[in-house]
């Protein structure tokens, strides 16, 4: 066997240290501010007209590919070329099907979809210069641990990847993103990231809005929102402050700085996806109109929440309904981005993008927020004494890293990608205690292939927006969050990490086993269904 780079990923052999060394770092930092584009150059915010990402529908029907044994095949490729971002320049980017962010794929619960991910990138990241791996990971599926994007499990350009994405998770929006080990915040900062949605019965009998308007734009719209900072020629500027966060001036939503959107006299469903690599928002309306809040990231609430303003952390999703039937044709609503702490403001990150009330509804159906949306849920019914066991996770930086109980990633490559902060056992519930000791950071934190009920913040029940099913939860500066969750459906290793993906990379993440009963284990995240060399096969 010839021993690649590749390999010796795999082998735990390439360390953190080894792969940024701090003096290639200064002089990155010192080179991208010299070529920053200045804010007179910068489109006013609401210029840009709101766009939709394009659309995988793989609910069945419409597939016309279909794999030996009769699952949705669909071939994604990954690719670099430029893309209009700010007005009148190019921006070189990578992204998946050549879209930032890309397609938005639609499920059906119980239709299981084959997924092939062509890592087709080139040789070399346009600014920082690396060659690029990649693993790609479906946030919010309960996916074999093979098919979970774990970090070391990585594709090389010229290579592909088979992910089976069993859709057996009720209704949710769910988010793909690159997460190759080191290079997860660099890879997502350039493109690799879009939505992904479930779809079920129950969700599609409640009168939530859906359907099309004027334009023929869904009333059901998915949100990407980032930050980024631009040079003068519209290259992407990459500075994460030394390995400690990357805060970008200018918000975009689905690829477009502050857009504006022309909706009309009704209710919208919006599925808000906070894809940003350590940006937090508190989002709010300017008309001070709160939002309908129907669903976080595991899926529909028990109960509709109203809520005036709520904190919006890296990876989570909150679906919310705006009603817009209030306003007067004419009248423009802001969504707001308020003061959190430990985020960097610049001119116009307060602000995320405008709607525009242009016309009375087309349709009157379809335009209802039930009170009661999915009540009886295992997960939101889980209570402290379901847990057999208790763990403590405390996410701190200690001696310039970023460590979860002390330990990184670096561990557990070093042991072979055997080291581990917990061993929950199939079908058991724990509940795990997060805390963040101190006040310089907040950690997102986010546990892979289990939805949790958040049960108390700092001992205080959790917030109106925090009571549904979720898999990242903000732990702000000083906080200790309590969730429970029961370990399933399978058995294997998973990654636990926090979601500012600056952290994660260095090196704040790490994994948990889960096994049977009996002790037995679960398929090897790297070497169960390992990438393959291009050329690629028909399904
Ligand atoms: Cu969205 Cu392990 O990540
Ligand atoms: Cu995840
Ligand atoms: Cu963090």
């Amino acid at each position: 066997m010839q021993f690649n780079r590749r390999d010796a990923l795999k082998l735990g052999v390439v360390s953190a240290a080894a792969l940024a060394l701090p003096a290639e770092r200064m002089a990155r930092t010192k080179l991208s501010f010299a070529n920053k584009l200045a804010v007179s150059s910068m489109p006013p915010p609401f210029t840009a007209p709101y766009v939709a990402p394009p659309v995988v529908n793989l609910t069945g029907d419409v597939t016309s590919v279909l794999t030996s044994d009769g699952k949705p095949f669909y071939r994604m490729v990954m690719s670099q070329f430029r893309q209009e971002i700010i007005p009148g320049l190019q921006t070189t980017v990578w992204g998946y099907d050549r879209s930032v962010p890309g397609p938005t794929v639609m499920c059906k619960r119980g239709v299981p979809v084959l997924m092939r991910h062509v890592n087709n990138l080139p040789s070399q990241h346009p600014q920082l210069g690396y060659r690029p791996w990649t693993s790609v990971h479906l946030h919010g599926s309960a996916s074999l641990p093979q098919y979970d994007g774990y970090a070391s499990d990585v594709a090389s350009p010229g290579q592909y990847k088979d992910y089976q994405f069993p859709n057996t998770q009720q209704a949710r929006t769910m988010w793909y993103h690159d997460h190759g080990v080191h290079r997860t915040a660099s890879n997502v900062y350039t493109g690799l990231v879009a939505q992904y949605h479930i779809v079920d019965d129950l969700e599609r009998s409640l009168p939530l809005p859906k359907g099309t308007d004027f334009e023929g734009k869904s009333y059901d719209q998915a949100l990407t929102i980032q930050d980024a900072t631009f040079g003068a020629d519209g290259s992407l500027i990459y500075d994460d402050g030394d390995q400690s966060s990357l805060y970008g001036n200018v918000i975009l939503v689905n690829g477009r700085p502050w857009p504006v959107m022309k909706v009309e006299r009704r209710k919208y469903r919006f599925r808000i996806l906070n894809a940003s690599i350590s940006r937090a928002y508190k989002l709010a309306l300017s008309s001070g109109q709160p939002f309908i809040m129907i669903g976080t990231d595991g899926g529909l609430m028990p109960q509709r929440q109203f809520v005036r303003r709520y904190r919006h952390g890296m990876a989570e999703r909150y679906e919310v309904v705006i009603d817009f039937s209030k306003y007067p044709i004419g009248e423009r609503v802001v969504l707001q981005n308020l003061a959190l702490r430990n985020n960097d403001g610049f001119e116009h990150t307060n602000k995320v993008m405008a709607f525009d009330v242009v016309s009375e509804s087309s349709t009157s159906r379809n335009n209802g927020v039930p009170k009661l949306l999915n009540p009886g849920t295992e997960v939101m019914s889980l209570q402290e004494s379901d847990a057999s066991k208790q763990r403590s996770l405390t996410f701190r930086r200690s001696n310039g890293h970023w460590t979860i109980n002390g330990r990184t990633w670096a561990d557990v490559e070093a042991s072979g990608f055997q080291d581990t902060v917990a061993d929950p056992t199939l079908g058991e519930v724990e509940v795990w205690e997060l805390s963040n000791p101190f006040g310089g950071w907040f950690h997102p934190v986010h546990i892979h292939l289990v939805d949790f009920r958040i049960l108390s913040r700092n001992g205080l029940p959790p917030k109106p927006w925090e009571l549904g099913p979720k898999d990242v939860v903000y732990v702000g500066e000083y906080e200790t969050v309590r969730v429970a969750m029961r370990f399933g459906p399978y058995p294997g290793r998973y990654m636990v990490h926090c979601h500012n993906l600056v952290h994660e990379d260095h090196d704040m993440m790490h994994q948990f086993e889960i096994r049977r009963p009996d002790g037995s284990r679960g398929d090897d995240p790297i070497w169960a269904d390992p990438p393959k060399d291009l050329p690629d096969p028909p399904p």
